[in-house]
């Protein structure tokens, strides 16, 4: 008897010891944004700082096959990519950590963690080690949008680039990963509770809610703007604006490799520069399918991101007629055939594996929250000398490489420590 109650207290206690300290490190990491808003003077920064190796003047001196109008072009290095949430976007974090490093340009990285302070509005004080007059090349890592702070940053040509998916889809994956982050879902009941939810979503949301953003038009506020407007407000038309006019160009997640050649033509890089795997992938399992009728609540309750993407989706295939559809199809024929030529070279088995099944910790992808389902590769063993550096880059998870670029990730390690002594 005594026995039993001696279990039930240790079990208490743990529980509530559990919950407090997941509750503060919740807090730290995600209040942990600077206080001081001491305001910086403003140089501005007129050119690209970029270190421009005579490989580049070679390039433009010989054949290339970038021609704009019969004019051989150079690399653009100066690049702003507005890192939104759960888009395929640690895959192509990755293409550009190698292009940077190829290129040996200037990363603005933030400090202490992994993002500048999301959600809070992006502020150059938040760029490690950041002083006026200095000049970064490439920044890319989670920020909430805030062009003219961004503006002071980055030198006056550079190029914006960002990413859309799907509403429907990007809410399913944003549930999933970030709905135990969004404490009005803890008394959401049942099973499934995304069906729920969606059944009677204002029943349940609560816009003034801790991280509430997460689950409405999570796009839209990525780009600074107001997540809760009425999709009819003039004010989604004129955010649909601001975007068109300061990105030049928008990739969509569906359609992943165009998107890519499309920044190849944009921004005058090569095909070697585009070669991937896919990076941070769902289990199979663990992705559930929406139906018809779930898709459409989805995307009605996700009413301005889809009309976000209804935009971009149009821009982007009138984009891909200029180009030339056949020539688009042959390209993406082409990139796939080098990616898998690669997954070949590279990959232990050619495909991802369950984290549980991934041998290397350098190799270890970043969990969501109380589960295992993101998976990774396994780097060959026997990878001949010419590809052994190229695989890895390739093969490596975000926080491992972002270690490796020189952030420090404090916060954000801390944060896994935590989670794994709990087993959460
Ligand atoms: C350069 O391009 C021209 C015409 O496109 C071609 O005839 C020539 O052989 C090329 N030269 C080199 C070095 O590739
Ligand atoms: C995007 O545009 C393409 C081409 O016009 C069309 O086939 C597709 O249905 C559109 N997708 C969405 C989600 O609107």
């Amino acid at each position: 008897m005594t026995g039993k109650v001696r279990q039930w207290r240790s079990m208490c206690k743990g529980l509530v010891l559990g919950t407090l300290l997941t509750s503060c490190m919740i807090l730290l990491y995600c209040l942990s944004t600077p206080q001081i808003h001491f305001s910086l003077p403003e140089l501005p920064v007129p050119y690209s700082c970029a270190h421009r190796p005579s490989q580049l003047h070679h390039k433009l001196t010989t054949n290339s096959s970038h021609q704009t109008h019969g004019q051989p072009c150079a690399p653009k290095v100066d690049v702003m990519f507005l890192k939104t949430h759960k888009t395929a976007s640690s895959t192509f974090l990755n293409i550009l950590f190698r292009f940077g490093e190829k290129h040996q340009l200037k990363f603005a990285f933030p400090d202490s963690r992994n993002d500048f302070f999301y959600p809070s509005p992006f502020e150059r004080s938040q760029v490690k080690e950041y002083k006026p007059g200095m000049c970064f090349n490439i920044i890319c890592n989670h920020m909430r949008f805030n062009a003219p702070e961004v503006a002071k940053l980055l030198p006056m040509d550079t190029s914006y680039i960002t990413i859309l998916r799907d509403p429907a889809e990007l809410f399913e994956s944003s549930f999933h990963y970030f709905g135990r982050l969004v404490p009005f879902t803890w008394r959401i009941p049942g099973d499934d509770k995304l069906a729920e939810f969606l059944r009677d979503p204002l029943h349940y949301f609560d816009p003034e809610g801790f991280n509430s953003f997460y689950l409405k038009n999570l796009l839209f506020f990525d780009f600074g703007l107001d997540n809760n407007l009425e999709p009819n407000s003039p004010r989604v038309e004129e955010g649909i604006k601001f975007i068109t006019d300061r990105f030049q160009l928008v990739m969509l997640v569906e359609y992943f490799e165009e998107s890519l050649i499309l920044l190849k033509d944009t921004l005058c890089w090569e095909m070697d520069d585009l070669l991937f795997f896919k990076l941070n992938a769902r289990k199979g399992s663990t992705v559930s399918e929406l139906t018809p009728e779930l898709r459409e609540r989805a995307l009605e309750w996700n009413a301005i991101d889809w009309k976000l993407y209804q935009h971009f989706n149009q821009t982007f295939w009138k984009r891909v007629d200029a180009y030339g559809r056949r020539r688009m199809a042959e390209e993406v024929a082409e990139l796939r055939r080098r990616n898998t030529e690669m997954a070949s070279v590279c990959i232990e088995g050619g495909h991802a594996v369950d984290a549980g099944s991934i041998q290397e910790t350098a190799m270890q992808p970043w969990q969501p929250i109380g589960e295992k389902s993101i998976m990774g590769y396994n780097l060959k063993k026997n990878v001949d000398k010419a590809h052994q550096k190229l695989c890895r880059k390739m093969l490596m998870p975000e926080i491992q490489y972002l270690t490796e670029l020189g952030v420090n990730l404090w916060i954000t390690k801390l944060w896994g420590y935590v989670r794994n002594i709990i087993n959460w």
